[in-house]
């Protein structure tokens, strides 16, 4: 219930016919010497209304102010001072002044018959009103609060938590959010950080459990989230009054794959102490052919190719397979298939029957073969041809914990293989209600480079669209960030139904999206200091500025300085560790004497059997794996794959 105080009133609204109070804007005027700015929150009291009690009570955000004195015109002005601004100083009357401002209506109680604002007094907005204000007494309070706190509304000496409503941030009502700013201004990064921290936190109980996918695009960003970062006594304060601990993520999950000697990871985060809890990301032939759109190039509307691919997977791998020429195939790795390749070429050109084999023609098998080997080569380190996999561990995430899939050095190819699979076991998994979690968040940073709104159509731009569209039904959401939100894809900013604004640019204010701020907000846009942002949600019918504490996590930057990456080590080495790693009771020597004059293939085999297996004893299940698949010495190193020029003329 909005309550009618007597507080003394800093303004009173003011009305024209020319500048008219209108059901969504007013205009008021203040002292000169005042506590309010642009942004700040204000609260008109009505007239009563004979003894119906209060009036009508309007809440409005200061858009716009203006300052003029009663002077005609400025040559007045100049003849008064004689010409001299040194004497302007001097005159003998100091000339009438006003301070005048533009105010858009956040709310009016009564809310029915919606009408212009009363010609009232003006008063500061005390923590109550701002709550009132902006809808939140509907969601902060009652029996199953969903409130996330989301920064301080700081303005008039005031300081008022200002949370956003978990049924429009992660859905179902609404979905996903997307900010923008310049670099290194805006905070994007350590909102998003922040924001996550609070979510963890204050995510309401009877929505379940909740997860976020973060992946790392760029150098260290997100690499240290599990390791505490330094704050000041502001931002410690700022913790308290939104009711969040500050601390770093408890769980974080970090994978990343390999680099191309298959041991050593593609990944900032390889500091000794901490490169033990970061997953290699594996992934071998049958997780690729899963993927098949991402093999055929975008311009590639092949469905031939498309129908061999599915033929492959599902009628050939890991089964016994005859060719038709008298050769019997088992399937599990991309130079298995590649077997299989040569014995159908072969075959076909002995026979000298025809092109077609099985109804596929020989072109079509020979782009899917050439596509193969382009994803193998290009994306040695994440696709492995070593045997088993190592992926995410889909139908077991935890609640309250991130993921971090490190991508930042990964060629694009390999980008569009781990988006697109990644998104695609997301959404799998929570429409059959079995990944662990309700609801996960994924948070992509550099929207500008990964769904912009010209340029090819990529694999991870298609799934970035699909998780906006669809996503918010499964408890799929999008965070998203970039520099220019006018260059990024309308669909994916325009689903976000909460967006906030850093620092911005002035040539990006420039563009048509930002038509409908006031002159005044956009300066303050552009001007806006590090650690303020402005904010748009579907309860708050004007844009808010809030403050947010720092993330309580370490930054990237200063991650690297704090824990080096360390240089690549040798191939032995880098096995001693990974199987440490897995068994703290293993002596280095141990490995390297069973290493020494083995393939590095066969090692990496057995190290991902290992890596599988998890067993007690890692060091004698290594051993025995290198037992297994241990080639005589002779053994002929498998032929590389003669790449191909793709045949896209070819109608096949
Ligand atoms: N709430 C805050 N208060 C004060 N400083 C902050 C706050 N949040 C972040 N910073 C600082 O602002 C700087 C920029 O932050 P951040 O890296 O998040 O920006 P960004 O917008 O993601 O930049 P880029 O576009 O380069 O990725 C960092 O040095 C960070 O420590
Ligand atoms: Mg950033």
């Amino acid at each position: 219930m909005i309550q009618h105080r007597e507080p003394t009133p800093i303004g009173r609204v003011v009305a024209t016919e020319l500048k008219p109070a209108t059901p969504h804007q007013f205009h008021f005027w203040t002292a000169n010497e005042t506590t309010i700015g642009i942004g700040a929150i204000v609260k008109v009291a009505g007239p009563r209304v004979g003894d119906q009690g209060p009036g009508r009570i309007v809440f409005g955000v200061v858009t716009d102010g203006f300052a003029y004195s009663d002077l005609a015109t400025p040559l007045h002005d100049v003849v008064g001072a004689e010409g001299d601004p040194a004497k302007a100083a001097e005159s003998p009357t100091v000339r009438q002044e006003i301070r005048l401002w533009t105010a858009a209506v956040l709310r009016q109680h009564p809310e029915e018959p919606l009408q212009p604002v009363p010609l009232g007094a003006v008063y500061v907005a005390s923590d109550a009103d701002v709550a009132q204000a902006l809808r939140m007494d509907a969601y902060v309070a009652g029996a199953q609060p969903t409130g996330i706190p989301v920064g301080l509304y700081t303005a008039a000496g005031l300081e008022a938590p200002v949370y956003l409503d978990a049924d429009f941030l992660l859905g179902p009502e609404a979905a996903h959010l997307n900010i923008s700013g310049v670099s290194g201004l805006a905070t994007k990064t350590s909102a998003v950080e922040f924001l996550l921290a609070s979510i963890f936190q204050h995510f309401p109980a009877h929505k379940g459990r909740i997860a976020a996918l973060c992946f790392n695009v760029k150098g260290p960003d997100l690499c240290f989230l599990d390791r505490p970062g330094p704050l000041d006594d502001a931002d410690r304060r700022r913790y308290e009054r939104l009711g969040l601990t500050p601390q770093p993520f408890a769980r974080v999950r970090y994978y990343a794959p390999c680099k191309a000697d298959g041991v050593n990871l593609n990944t900032l985060r390889t500091h000794p102490d901490l490169v033990g809890d970061v997953e290699p990301l594996v992934w071998g032939l049958a997780e690729v052919l899963d993927f098949a759109e991402v093999l055929l190039n975008r311009d590639d509307i092949d469905a031939k190719a498309d129908a061999f691919i599915d033929f492959l997977s599902d009628r050939v791998l890991n089964k016994e397979f005859d060719d038709g020429f008298g050769g019997s195939h088992r399937v599990q790795s991309f130079a298995d298939l590649d077997g299989l390749f040569r014995a159908i070429f072969d075959g076909l050109e002995l026979s000298g029957r025809s092109d077609m084999w099985r109804t596929h023609h020989i072109a079509t098998i020979r782009k899917v073969r050439n596509r193969l080997s382009n994803i193998s080569t290009r994306c040695k380190g994440l696709v492995t041809d070593d045997g088993p996999s190592n992926d995410l561990p889909w139908g077991r995430f935890e609640d309250r914990t991130v993921y971090v899939v490190d991508v930042a050095n990964v060629d694009p190819l390999g980008q569009d293989l781990v988006f697109a699979r990644a998104v695609s076991k997301l959404r799998e998994h929570l429409e059959r209600r079995d990944l662990g979690v309700e609801a996960v968040v994924v948070f992509v940073d550099e929207l500008n480079k990964y769904a912009p709104g010209d340029g090819p159509e990529t694999y991870v731009r298609k799934m970035l669209l699909d998780i906006s569209e669809r996503g918010r039904y499964l408890g799929l959401v999008l965070f998203g960030a970039e520099q220019f939100r006018s260059q990024v894809h309308r669909r994916v900013v325009g689903n976000a139904g909460t967006t906030l604004f850093g620092r911005m640019d002035a040539d990006e204010l420039a563009t048509p999206g930002y038509h409908v701020l006031s002159p005044a907000i956009k300066i303050k846009l552009a001007t806006l200091p590090i650690g303020e942002l402005m904010l748009r949600h579907p309860h708050f019918t004007q844009p808010i500025f809030v403050r947010f504490p720092r993330p309580a996590v370490l930054r990237g930057r200063d991650g690297v300085e704090r824990f080096p990456p360390s240089a690549d080590l040798p191939f032995e080495e880098a096995v001693v560790r990974q199987l440490v790693r897995l068994d703290r009771r293993i002596r280095p020597n141990q490995v390297k004497d069973l290493i020494a004059e083995r393939r590095p293939d066969d090692v990496r085999r057995a190290l991902a059997a290992v890596r599988r297996t998890r067993p007690d004893d890692a060091l004698a299940c290594f051993r025995r794996m290198l037992g297994v698949r241990v080639a005589p010495a002779a053994a002929p190193a498998r032929e590389a794959v003669p790449p191909l020029n793709p045949i896209s003329e070819e109608p096949y």
